[in-house]
């Protein structure tokens, strides 16, 4: 079966370097063109389209619109937005309906990436077997009001980190959960924290928001019923895990986006567990038994009996939450990255490496058999003489850590 991908343009010149572009993929890609929004949704409502790649300054409907209504109307389609020069209100307006910006001119390579990027990640999530997972789910974990209220003073062009510092202070408990966090050895502070506003300065906004989602996912629920299943030891391994992915991306020169996803997937990429021992306390609780009994493969044994593993689960579950794509990427191929198709430095990469060396780290990790890092992903990146580097930072990071002791106090002493 092939994919469907529809270019909107108004330039006709544009529209035919992309299709003189793409042609190699033809075997692969059913490739439509159309002139504006109008056409496109036209095209849309009797042939359904994979991928809506739209130019963003069009005459009459612009490219956000087009996106807009494609999302309302057509929400499986992943839209991308190709586009010359944006302005700022363009980028404020977009940014809650493009899963990814590419800008004009774009070389084929990046292109055909890129767009097998968002179709492997999209195959990989629209197997039935999660969906219906998921709807058959009483408790899923809901997006906070306080990250709501974060993402949006950052979109708002008068926003200041006092002011998202003051956002966090509404929420006294949250504050105090936030505070405990930044002060724990994770982040290795020489001096207390005593303020959220504090807290965004010294860490930056992305690190502080990805802390509001931990502390609210990991406070929403508590699986008593699930004895073998450890909340507090999931929450350490999150937070170790993202801490080391960010190191990695650090590491490797990586951009300021890349490090914040990084984190952000790290902090996550294990919630599917969660979800699975809150709606399925009883069996998810044997499936531990036999995990840790047998030493099997905890996401191999969740494929098995319920249809799907933690990893696809969970960001499926975040792709309701409209996270972003490279996020959603690195949570889904955290245990097994090959299956992106994709060769390059990732978060994914970073995550699925950080992952792999935590568990060997953490003695009290994750239950049953982990594997190490997929040397042969790493080798098939150019990575793979990193990860003695990678692993090294590991220790510098986590090897004073100890439950009782914060680097900070014991640099005190
Ligand atoms: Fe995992
Ligand atoms: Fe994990």
């Amino acid at each position: 079966m092939k994919y469907h991908i529809l270019f909107v343009d108004d330039e006709p010149q544009v529209l035919q370097g992309l299709r003189r572009m793409l042609h190699s993929q033809s075997r692969e890609w059913e490739l439509h063109f159309t002139p504006g929004g109008k056409e496109a949704l036209e095209l849309m409502a009797t042939t359904p389209m994979d991928v809506v790649v739209s130019d963003m300054r069009m005459p009459g409907m612009d490219g956000v619109q087009l996106l807009n209504e494609v999302k309302e109307r057509f929400p499986k389609a992943a839209r991308v937005a190709l586009s010359g020069h944006m302005d700022e209100r363009m980028i404020m307006g977009s940014t809650k309906v493009v899963h990814q910006y590419l800008s004009k001119p774009c070389s084929p390579e990046t292109l055909i990436s890129v767009l097998r990027r968002l179709l492997a990640l999209r195959r990989y999530l629209a197997e039935e077997a999660i969906a219906c997972l998921s709807s058959s789910l009483e408790h899923i974990p809901s997006l906070p009001k306080l990250y709501v209220a974060i993402q949006e003073e950052l979109q708002s062009p008068r926003c200041s980190l006092k002011k998202i510092g003051e956002i966090i202070s509404t929420d006294v408990g949250m504050s105090a959960k936030i505070l405990q966090l930044v002060n724990s050895s994770f982040f290795g502070m020489y001096s207390k924290v005593t303020s959220p506003a504090q807290a965004v300065n010294l860490l930056g906004t992305e690190t502080v928001k990805a802390l509001v989602l931990h502390v609210q996912v990991f406070s929403q629920y508590d699986p008593k019923k699930c004895p073998h299943f450890s909340l507090a030891r999931l929450s350490r391994h999150s937070l170790m895990t993202a801490t080391l992915a960010k190191r990695i991306c650090i590491t490797e020169n990586a951009p300021q986006d890349m490090q914040d996803d990084a984190f952000l997937a790290g902090i996550l990429h294990d919630v599917g567990k969660l979800i699975f021992a809150v709606n399925c306390p009883d069996l998810y609780d044997e499936m531990l038994e036999m995990v840790m009994s047998e030493n099997m493969s905890l996401p191999a044994v969740e494929q098995e009996v319920m249809g799907a593993n933690h990893a696809q689960l969970g960001a499926y579950v975040l792709g309701l939450w409209g996270m972003s794509d490279p996020v959603l990427e690195a949570i889904a191929f955290h245990h097994r990255p090959r299956l992106s198709i994709v060769n390059q430095f990732l978060p994914m990469t970073a995550l699925h490496a950080a992952n792999a060396l935590v568990v060997g780290i953490q003695p009290e990790g994750p239950v049953g058999r982990v594997e190490g890092p997929d040397l042969e992903y790493l080798d098939a990146c150019g990575l793979g003489g990193q990860i003695v580097a990678w692993e090294e930072k590991a220790r510098e990071l986590f090897g004073m850590v100890d439950t009782e002791t914060k680097p900070a106090e014991k640099m005190r002493k």
